[in-house]
């Protein structure tokens, strides 16, 4: 009765109010019947050209035992989410760009990377498995989908037209969230943004500019959210500034 239940939670069918009693009762009495869970990170930066590991991990709590090897899908959802290339196990077009990371029959961890990293990359990733479960029969489970954003290297250098601005710019994924931010001697400067994106290209192209007057440190960071994905320095020097 137990797995029967519980096969119709994974299936996400509609439960009779008895077998949602049920459920409940079961629930109360184990304390924790959501056992098995396939983890994967909400968001990966990757810049442009790298190999970029694809975070997947099946997580089952100590009471479950997998009765077989289970079998992994790695989807890419393309951007009207009706088509999907499969990259696990790799279809014509992942040929020789994905390598499973971890080769054991029952590992939990299910990995992949992702080689040489393009513009076309950018997107949303769903890790899918099925799971056979000793006395909770077969059944599958996907991730949360992981979004995938790119970047190219951030160039940060005197403008060519003005060698007294400091101007920033990188290449990013369209939409995605990125920003620039420059300092000096760590602290955040007032900049001139711009945004600019050619059409039909994936990636917009971010810039910041700054007075580059004083002499010292100037940083400039690319930040998705709160966290720092990449920087760049430029001295300017103090002397030469002068003459
Ligand atoms: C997936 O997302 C849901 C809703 O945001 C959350 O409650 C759940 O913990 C997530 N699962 C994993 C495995 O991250
Ligand atoms: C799974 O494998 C990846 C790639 O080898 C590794 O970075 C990650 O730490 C592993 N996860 C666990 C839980 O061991
Ligand atoms: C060069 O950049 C500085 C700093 O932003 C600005 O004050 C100045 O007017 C610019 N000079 C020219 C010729 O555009």
């Amino acid at each position: 009765m137990l797995s029967f239940v519980l096969r119709d939670l994974h299936h996400g069918f509609i439960m009779t109010k008895w077998g949602w009693i049920l459920w409940m009762f079961l629930f109360m009495l184990s304390g924790s019947l959501s056992l098995v869970t396939v983890y994967q990170p909400p968001v990966i930066a990757a810049a442009r050209g790298v190999d970029v590991i694809m975070l997947c991990e099946l997580r089952l709590s100590q009471n479950e035992i997998m009765s077989n090897s289970p079998v992994l899908y790695w989807l890419f959802l393309e951007e009207a989410n009706t088509e999907k290339s499969r990259l696990w196990h790799p279809s014509d077009a992942y040929k020789e760009r994905v390598n499973l990371l971890d080769n054991g029959q029952n590992s939990l961890n299910k990995s992949i990377l992702l080689k040489n990293v393009q513009w076309a990359d950018s997107g949303k990733y769903v890790c899918k498995l099925s799971i056979t479960i000793k006395n909770n029969g077969s059944f599958r489970k996907s991730g949360n989908q992981t979004t995938l954003k790119v970047y190219d290297p951030i160039v940060f250098a005197l403008s060519a037209h003005n060698d007294s601005l400091l101007r920033c710019e990188v290449n990013a994924t369209r939409g995605a969230g990125f920003a620039l931010c420059v300092t000096h001697e760590g602290r955040t400067l007032q900049t001139d943004s711009a945004e600019s994106a050619v059409e039909a290209q994936p990636y917009v192209t971010l810039s910041e500019s700054v007075s580059a007057r004083k002499g010292g440190k100037y940083e400039c960071r690319l930040q998705l959210m709160e966290d720092l994905i990449a920087k760049s320095i430029f001295y300017v020097n103090q002397y030469l500034q002068l003459m």
